[in-house]
């Protein structure tokens, strides 16, 4: 007899489904499409040979420690490289604050595992990272929804939601994915204060932070929560826990993140990863470590920067260039994304069909709102990345996304005149 398998499935798996549209998003596989869905990082830019040389001597000189079981925090090396990367920009950790994770991905899966009983809300803004989403969601989450401007969170609007008494706020204050957009400083402080003085955790999720285009580097909310506590306490206290991972500055095909946090939120979180999958592969660790040593990173960055950069400003040239009157996006000022809002009337899943035709991707927006109630705003955005595609691919796909943008403002002329 052949199981019902569904039958089986438990209770949390009630709700999860692929969408319509992710379905679609797999036709973007084909070469004749110019996608800007995923959130990718350029793969010409990838230091292959680095790579090669880092992979040739973590199995020639620590073949050992490299293939064998490790500890579960994580390859103690690459942690205090960690910490001494993250204290210019003035998080001062030591080593028993820095878990690895596999991807931040797994740091963001731990943490709902560790603070989501079901039906506990979670702040969130609007539009936040729907892979944030797609993990609370698996923990019975409810949401509470936070507007965004171009300036980020709206904290003038927080303190409404925080007195609901949600369980912590899942925070991305630099070029947020999806929007683009960069928390002032100003917000960042009533952030953190407003946190502290309802008592709600911060989780502060930073994949981009270092991928900055112009501007002044803005101090992190981890930073700024500091300033609230004794400072003689060491890093003991404090209410946030801060993500980073290097799927953006040096490969995502590492699934190498991590968590910055305080030792007793470190020490719960290495038990959850137990369960999950024993520690992150030392392999992919020694591998990181060799790769980015002897500041190979930072000068790594610094041509990420360059690079993305002058994409960012194609793809911008190329918006103003062809897109139709009444269609707005953001600039951000770093990051791999821009938003890209429609006028009244016009919907990104009909357009993301119609872009299809025309052999050109994005995201439509809807999957990037919570479902608590503001979900149908998102059917007038949509999500370009800029990092991926080259820039004379950028140009051709922002012209092919005009053509189809411009027949569905056609057809809804037709329409609106019979
Ligand atoms: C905001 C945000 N958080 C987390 C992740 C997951 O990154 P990774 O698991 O590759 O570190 C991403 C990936 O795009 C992201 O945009």
């Amino acid at each position: 007899m052949s199981i019902a398998w569904t039958s089986r499935y438990a209770l949390r798996m009630k709700g999860t489904k692929s969408s319509a549209i992710r379905e679609l998003l797999k036709l973007t596989q084909n070469p004749e499409v110019i996608s800007f869905a995923g959130g990718l990082p350029a793969s010409d830019l990838f230091p292959i040979e680095r790579f090669k040389e880092a992979c040739r001597k973590a199995l020639e000189q620590s073949a050992a420690l490299a293939l064998q079981y490790g500890e579960t925090e994580g390859y103690k090396p690459l942690r205090e490289m960690i910490a001494r990367h993250i204290s210019r920009y003035g998080i001062k950790a030591q080593t028993e604050n820095i878990l690895v994770t596999t991807g931040s991905q797994q740091a963001l899966d731990l943490i709902g595992k560790l603070l989501i009983n079901a039906g506990d809300r979670v702040l969130v803004e609007a539009p936040t990272y729907l892979g944030a989403l797609q993990a609370f969601n698996l923990y019975g989450a409810e949401y509470v929804s936070v507007p965004c401007d171009e300036n980020g969170l709206r904290s003038d609007l927080l303190e409404a939601s925080l007195r609901s008494g949600p369980k912590f706020m899942y925070v991305l204050p630099n070029f947020q994915n999806p929007s683009g957009t960069t928390l002032s400083e100003e917000r960042r402080r009533a952030l953190v204060m407003l946190a502290n003085r309802y008592g709600i955790p911060i989780v502060e999720d930073d994949p981009y932070g270092q991928l900055r285009y112009e501007g002044e580097h803005l101090p992190p909310l981890v930073v700024l929560d500091r300033e609230n506590v004794p400072r003689d306490s060491g890093y003991t206290l404090g209410n946030v826990i801060y993500l980073s991972t290097f799927s953006k500055t040096l490969a995502p095909g590492l699934r190498l993140g991590w968590v910055v946090a305080p030792p007793e939120v470190i020490a719960k979180l290495v038990q959850l990863k137990q369960g999950s999958d024993l520690h992150t592969s030392t392999f992919a660790q020694i591998v990181a470590y060799e790769v980015a040593r002897d500041n190979f990173l930072d000068k790594h960055v610094k041509r990420l920067r360059i690079v993305y950069r002058e994409r960012r400003d194609v793809m911008l040239d190329a918006l103003s260039q062809y897109f139709p009157p009444g269609v707005i996006w953001t600039r951000p000022k770093g990051g791999l994304f821009l938003w890209v809002t429609l006028p009244n009337g016009m919907d990104a899943n009909e357009l993301f069909r119609e872009a299809l035709k025309q052999n050109v991707a994005f995201v439509p927006g809807d999957s990037f709102f919570a479902p608590d109630g503001q979900r149908q705003e998102g059917s007038q955005h949509f999500r370009m990345n800029f990092s991926y595609a080259q820039p004379e691919e950028i140009r051709e796909g922002i012209r092919r996304l005009s053509v189809a943008a411009k027949t569905q403002l056609e057809r809804l002329r037709v329409t609106h005149q019979s």
